[in-house]
């Protein structure tokens, strides 16, 4: 069987490709199914056979798991982001350490499990995806750690033969496979934390000689719907928490710490605030601080674990922007109340670091293959984030409007590089 993988940041997906074209896995959830599982982890302590355990849930059973339990454990989120952190390596829930990698594998194992549900029980040798630069990576040693953690988290969970494919030529392959004729496609894949970029021949007389694509050039920078989200919090959310504002120690004014707000900014890191020695600080700083109630929200709001329904609130914004142009920003929750207006210019004025910063990227594809945005028939983009009108900007600008194509956003990848497993078989 040809499996293709594609582990995102936000929402993974798992496919087979067959003689008869390529299936995508469903999950179940409450809100009917889904092809996108979301990659996120929530880990809670229960008391079995007298014992207490921990147990974890992922994906849409991780989301109704955390919203129906009263208490909350802990929900993490970005968890691909760490994968080039070495001053990551453990973490400690309920009073257990867990490795990075095995926090991954129990995401990757429940989406292994609900693949073999619906392709059988062979979904053990996979084409992975990989983006060209992952989160965090300076170097290409970078890259090779991260890499290597990602190899060692498929195997914990039950993948044994393991081949990683850049994500975007994945994208390809599935783009490819909807052509009659040959092209010069570039590729963009705007995820949750990464946009990858490939510059590849595809149709179908390369296809039907079975040779691998010879890719042009790639490219790949850290930043993307996660960098997005992080200016929205750090220009409407932290300041209605706090950040910016005075205490008073000691007869003098200082500013409230600042590092708690760059955590706040960062999916990946917010649950781990959720620490014995912030909490202690922050207690402290409420009791000096001139603005307590914006605090003590932001106590709340870590104390509750509500990391995920700020993510909603979030995404619920930013998603909405991408089709009108203003809309609010609401979050409420018990002391947390964020109810604050945004518009689209707001928004695009916000990221325009992240936007020059894809865009050089792409000029920088371009130039090292010495390619002329004339010479490229077709520009696919795909991903999340593509959706972000001011994405899709950089290339109509570059290639004009009528080369640009997009379909099955959160799917595409797996879907290719389920293609791309068939291939390789
Ligand atoms: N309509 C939309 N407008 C703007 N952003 C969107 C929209 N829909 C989804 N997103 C964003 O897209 C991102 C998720 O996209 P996707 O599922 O492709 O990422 P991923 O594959 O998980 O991440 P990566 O490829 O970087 O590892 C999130 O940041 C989400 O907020
Ligand atoms: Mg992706």
């Amino acid at each position: 069987m040809a499996v293709g993988l594609d582990f995102g940041t936000t929402n993974s997906s798992i496919a087979l490709a067959g003689p008869n074209g390529v299936q995508i896995a469903n999950f179940a959830s409450s809100g009917g199914v889904t092809e996108a599982f979301r990659s996120l982890l929530y880990l809670h302590r229960i008391r079995e056979s007298g014992r207490s355990a921990i147990k974890s849930w992922s994906g849409p059973a991780g989301i109704d798991e955390y919203l129906n339990s009263d208490e909350k454990g802990r929900l993490v989120q970005s968890l691909k982001s760490f994968l080039t952190s070495r001053s990551l390596q453990t973490t400690e829930v309920f009073g257990r350490r867990f490795k990075l990698e095995e926090l991954i594998a129990r995401i990757l194992a429940d989406i292994r499990a609900g693949a073999e549900r619906q392709f059988g029980p062979t979904a053990t040798h996979v084409v992975v995806g990989r983006p060209v630069r992952f989160v965090g990576a300076e170097s290409d040693a970078d890259d090779e750690y991260a890499l290597g953690r990602l190899k060692e988290a498929l195997l914990i969970a039950g993948f044994r033969e393991v081949r990683f494919e850049y994500e975007p030529v994945g994208a390809a392959y599935h783009y490819e496979s909807t052509l009659d004729h040959d092209e010069l496609v570039m590729i963009g894949d705007f995820g949750g934390g990464t946009s990858d970029f490939s510059l590849l021949r595809v149709g179908p007389s390369l296809r039907r000689s079975g040779v691998t694509r010879q890719v042009i050039g790639n490219e790949g920078v850290g930043i993307a719907g996660d960098s997005f989200d992080a200016r929205i919090i750090r220009h409407l959310v932290s300041p209605a928490l706090g950040a910016g504002s005075e205490l008073e120690s000691g007869g003098k004014r200082l500013p409230v710490p600042n590092w708690v707000y760059f955590k706040l900014e960062r999916w990946h890191h917010l649950s781990f605030l959720k620490s014995a020695e912030t909490i202690s600080m922050l207690k402290s700083v409420a009791g000096q601080a001139l603005e307590p109630k914006k605090i003590e929200a932001l106590l709340y709001l870590i104390q509750h674990d509500l990391g995920y329904q700020l993510h909603r609130a979030v995404q619920r914004a930013k998603i909405a922007l991408s089709n009108v142009d203003r809309t609010r920003l609401h979050f409420s929750d018990g002391e947390a109340e964020i109810d604050e207006e945004l518009t689209r210019a707001d928004f695009e004025s916000w990221i325009q670091e992240e936007l020059t910063a894809i865009e050089n990227h792409v000029d920088e594809l371009l130039s090292k293959t010495g390619t002329h945005p004339a010479d490229v028939d077709v520009v696919f983009l795909t991903g999340g984030s593509s959706f972000v009108p001011a994405v899709r900007r950089i290339f109509e600008s570059r290639f004009g409007h009528h080369k640009i194509r997009t379909c099955d956003e959160f799917t595409s990848v797996a879907r290719g590089l389920a293609l791309r497993a068939l291939e390789l078989r």
